[in-house]
């Protein structure tokens, strides 16, 4: 099956950690974010992919080159970010007139959920969330018609409900008839944008539809999703230990050290955890949750990681905590950084995005730093706090503001 792959987004609600890369390379445990997407495409049927890029092209052109485990790869260039219509619009003269499968590059889909989106007629995966106000909303015949696995026909799709017709959402994942190619030119929708669910509501007027419904799904948009990201594929992980450990140390659960780490002396890792090519964990450092650390990246003598993402040369040298946290290329904390990750009064982490404060739903959540940020010796950083790239934090300071 054809398959386009959406990946010309930049991410602006993943800022800072997009600065400098586009979202679909973030790094999610050993691949970037996309290749996740991509991986599950050709395990459930791509034949072919079209891969639409636009801000930071380059990235995702070289990790892909143009064929990706064997199946042919093309590239779309979207110049602008009009919307998902248009994406598609743009991939379309790679297309045959045959149908076609539509993935959003920024989520992670389950395998089995994905491979019945490939095998069945017209069709979009739905998934239920608690607030769907923020998704396309799949409008549904009554659910007491509920076919073969849980699926319903789906009649309709509304974007970002004020009032929600259920609480089915459209995860980004369409297999469209060849006949919607011609029905890529639509309008501009309220938000001014050109929406591939318009193209979904005309499908759904002349085929019948069927909700797929995902086991699995996770729209990473958001900073803390990345860390959701990564907990979903830590937990696919095998162990595996090519790198260089120290007698002493103690790994437990799926850990993966790669060719080229080093983990030292006295050190407990608690798994998943990946420590990547290059990286350097102790002496006496502990690293638990789902953690990666990064190609490069430094976890020094006292330090204890908690389920974190340390990109590439990130280093936490001497004597710190990082729980629940993602710490971009190159930041270094000085001696003595504690990070908080949990409030006193138990209340779900908030954290600023597009300068709006919205809850994570999460209960643990530390910061979110950007690429080349500094902290000096002794800082406290509270929770939700996210630092840009490049900030810099004095000695001693106790940071509650983004910075
Ligand atoms: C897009 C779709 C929306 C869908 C969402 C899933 O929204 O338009 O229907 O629910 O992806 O992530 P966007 O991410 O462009 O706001």
């Amino acid at each position: 099956m054809q398959t386009v792959v959406l990946a010309a987004g930049e991410g602006t609600r993943m800022r800072p950690l997009t600065a400098s890369r586009p979202k679909p390379m973030l790094p999610v445990g050993d691949r970037p974010l996309v290749a996740h997407t991509v991986d599950a495409a050709v395990d459930a049927g791509a034949s072919r992919l079209v891969i639409v890029v636009g801000y930071e092209a380059d990235a995702v052109r070289e990790f892909f080159g143009d064929s990706y485990r064997d199946v042919p790869v093309t590239f779309a260039v979207q110049a602008e970010q009009r919307g998902t219509a248009d994406a598609v619009r743009v991939a379309a003269t790679e297309l045959d007139d045959g149908p076609f499968v539509v993935l959003n590059g920024d989520a992670l889909y389950d395998l089995p959920s994905l491979r019945r989106l490939y095998e069945s007629g017209p069709a979009v995966g739905s998934y239920r969330v608690d607030d769907p106000a923020s998704y396309g909303v799949l409008v549904t015949e009554d659910e007491e018609t509920e076919g073969a696995r849980g699926e319903v026909r789906v009649t309709g799709v509304i974007e970002k409900p004020a009032e929600p017709p259920s609480n089915l959402v459209n995860t980004g994942a369409y297999h469209f008839p060849g006949e919607a190619q011609a029905w890529l030119d639509v309008g501009e929708s309220e938000r001014g944008e050109l929406e591939l669910t318009d193209v979904l509501e005309r499908t759904c007027g002349a085929f019948d539809v069927a909700g797929v419904p995902f086991d699995r799904w996770l729209d990473v948009g958001r900073p803390w999703e990345l860390i959701e990201a990564t907990e979903w594929k830590l937990g696919e992980l095998s162990p595996r230990v090519e790198g260089d450990v120290a007698d002493d140390a103690v790994l437990e659960g799926p850990v993966v050290v790669e060719a080229g780490a080093r983990v030292r002396s006295g050190v407990v890792v608690e798994g998943p955890a990946l420590i990547r090519d290059g990286a350097s964990v102790g002496p006496n450092a502990y690293v638990r949750g789902a953690t990666v650390v990064g190609e490069e990246a430094k976890v020094g003598h006292a330090v204890e990681v908690k389920n974190a993402v340390l990109m590439e040369e990130a280093t936490v040298g001497h004597l710190s905590y990082v729980g629940d946290s993602v710490l971009g290329r190159d930041v270094n904390f000085g001696a003595g950084t504690t990070v908080a990750n949990l409030r006193h009064d138990g209340a779900d982490v908030t954290l600023t995005v597009k300068g709006e404060r919205v809850s994570t739903g999460r209960r643990k959540l530390g910061v979110i730093v950007g690429d080349g940020a500094k902290t000096g010796i002794n800082v406290s950083l509270n929770t939700g706090v996210v630092l840009s790239e490049g900030a810099r934090v004095g000695p001693g300071e106790v940071v509650t503001r983004d910075r």
